[in-house]
């Protein structure tokens, strides 16, 4: 039988790993810059963890998770990072040392979702949550976070999707307007948001169903339900996009998939149609509850959010981000195998990014493959070379060559090459072992 890799999960391999390293470093900068340092937290939590604080009766919670007991313990592959974060930052009573913590993380989550275009079962995310701040202005600066990553990827075609869903008891208040607005029209709704009119109503409001897209459309609004300080947060969060000329459209059907969100709530969708069904590439809000029902001894507000780094690469043009090859090197028989690894290794500790090539051959076959690799010197020892303690050093771009002496100045000799460069493109770096 052949073994290949679990439905919905893919190996990223060379080249396109230069991608998601290209990705990730953007994302990792931007985040610095707004003060989030990286938090890595393990990718097995108690399944407790998540079913009590995404929710039971989200999909998430009934038919994603990969759970499994193991030494009596249950566990489940974390599908998302806001739950383990909020764990370690009560395990390890982070408040005690730092008022507000900004944290952010990269990494992989598992959901067994049916996989599509955009949707897989191990996905990547790239995600920021802050404690201990209440906002909105921070609020804001996540959303601005949000749009300067987007930026960076050369992404414009996006748009910010805003609602509350309060604080307190609206979201319970909200859910029973639902279900009062819904009970009557539920023969008009699809099979799965009639399951839904009592126990999880504001999933039916983000339905792909037209059916129920169209009996959701008269739905009361939760807006109708906020108090004067949910209104208020929200107000001022509006205020703080706008002072920033960040475009957005309050959308009151925004409710997200996870349990714990309360007051603010955002997603960043793309408009166009590559990603079909799974336009939403950035999804965060505020979880004012989450940080205390896990023990901590006082309430201390959290907000974040989390990038799906498939989503955001399939829409992104990266720019060619693999290093260029700077030395060939090209024994050209089996006895100067010896002296080409030590020149290899010199060259590699003074910083360029060199070849070794062991398998032998011509020397038209070893020139061939340098050019093939994109390299910009071919270092030949043959055994002239050998016998007079030299490298001849093939220009592959000007096509000129030059023998030197594998004396203490070969390196900087090497390097003077490389910075002569048409392109500008050579490695720099001064030895540091022989
Ligand atoms: P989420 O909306 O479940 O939120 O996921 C955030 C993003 O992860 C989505 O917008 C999407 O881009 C990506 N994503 C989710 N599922 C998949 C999948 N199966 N395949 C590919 N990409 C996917 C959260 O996970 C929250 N923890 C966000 C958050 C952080 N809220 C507060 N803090």
């Amino acid at each position: 039988m052949e073994l290949r890799a679990v439905r919905g999960m893919r190996d990223i391999l060379p080249p396109e790993s230069w991608d998601w390293q290209w990705l990730e470093s953007r994302f990792r900068e931007i985040a610095e810059r707004y003060g989030f340092a990286e938090a890595r937290t393990p990718l097995l939590e108690a399944t407790p963890l998540f079913v009590r604080e995404i929710g039971a009766g989200t999909d998430v919670v009934d038919k994603e998770m990969y759970s499994f007991e193991r030494h009596r313990d249950q566990l489940t592959v974390r599908p998302e990072g806001t739950a383990g974060a909020a764990r370690a930052y009560v395990q390890n009573a982070v408040s005690g040392r730092e008022p507000v913590t900004r944290w952010y993380y990269v990494g992989p989550m598992f959901r067994a979702e049916r996989p599509a275009k955009g949707r897989y079962r191990q996905f990547h995310q790239a995600g920021c949550e802050i404690y201990g701040d209440e906002g909105p202005l921070c609020d804001a600066e996540l959303i601005a976070l949000c749009v300067d990553v987007i930026t960076a990827l050369g992404l414009d075609d996006c748009r910010i999707h805003l609602n509350s869903l309060g604080s307190g008891d609206t979201r319970a208040r909200y859910r029973d307007a639902l279900t009062a607005y819904f009970e009557p029209r539920r023969a008009e709704l699809s099979e799965v948001s009639q399951r839904r009119v009592h126990d999880n109503p504001l999933r039916i409001l983000d339905s792909k169903s037209e059916a129920d897209q169209k009996v959701a459309a008269d739905a009361p609004s939760v807006l109708g339900l906020l108090d004067d300080e949910d209104r208020a947060h929200f107000e001022r969060l509006q205020g703080h996009l706008d002072d920033l000329e960040i475009p957005y459209v309050v959308d009151p059907t925004l409710v997200r998939g996870l349990d714990y969100y309360t007051r603010t709530l955002f997603e960043l969708k793309t408009t166009t149609d590559t990603l079909g069904a799974q336009s939403t590439l950035i999804g965060g809000g505020r979880y004012d509850r989450m940080v205390q029902s896990l023990g901590h001894k006082s309430p201390v507000p959290a907000i974040g959010f989390a990038m799906g780094l498939e989503r955001l690469l399939t829409l992104a043009t990266p720019p060619a981000t693999a290093p260029r090859l700077a030395c060939y090197v090209a024994p050209l028989r089996p006895e100067a195998h010896g002296v080409a690894l030590r020149v290899v290794t010199r060259l590699r500790r003074a910083g360029h990014h060199c070849e070794l090539d062991g398998r032998g051959g011509s020397l038209k076959a070893m020139l061939r493959r340098a050019n093939g690799m994109g390299g910009r010197l071919c270092l030949l020892i043959g055994e002239d070379e050998l016998a007079t303690g030299s490298v001849t050093i093939k220009d592959l771009a000007r096509h000129e060559q030059q023998t030197v002496t594998l004396d203490d100045g070969f390196v900087a000799r090497v390097q003077a090459r490389l910075d002569d460069d048409d392109d500008g493109s050579g490695a720099s770096g001064a030895e540091t072992a022989g």
